[in-house]
């Protein structure tokens, strides 16, 4: 089932930068990093890089990819493809709008 939680207001986010919603909070496998793209999206994909899991809230925002900063694959925010090596395997994607200010992450309950 699906289910939105608020992770509060976008302003929070600027470009190019990122908030880690916990999995305890979603219920998910893996915490969710929420981008905000430098194209001015919302993106909000799997936080945990499929290469040797890392952290891709502390990653570089570039246009709507994000960077792994350990070895630099690079993940397209939008689909969460694999678009550079060292990484080959997508990360999860999640859907995330801005309603009157705040950020909204839909999760699935069994994602
Ligand atoms: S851990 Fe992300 S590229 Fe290696």
């Amino acid at each position: 089932m699906a289910r939105e939680i608020n992770v509060g207001p976008a302003s929070a986010v600027p470009e190019g930068e990122s908030l880690v919603v916990p999995k305890e909070t979603t219920g998910t496998k893996d915490h969710i990093g929420v981008f905000h793209g430098e194209d001015g999206e919302f993106y909000a994909i799997d936080n945990t890089c499929s290469h040797q899991d890392y952290a891709l809230s502390e990653g570089f925002v570039e246009g709507a990819c994000v960077e792994c900063p350990l070895h630099g694959a690079s993940f397209d925010l939008r689909t969460g493809e694999a678009l550079t090596l060292p990484a080959t395997t997508p990360v999860g994607t999640h859907a995330v709008e801005v309603r009157d200010g705040d950020l909204w992450l839909t999760v699935q309950d069994d994602a």
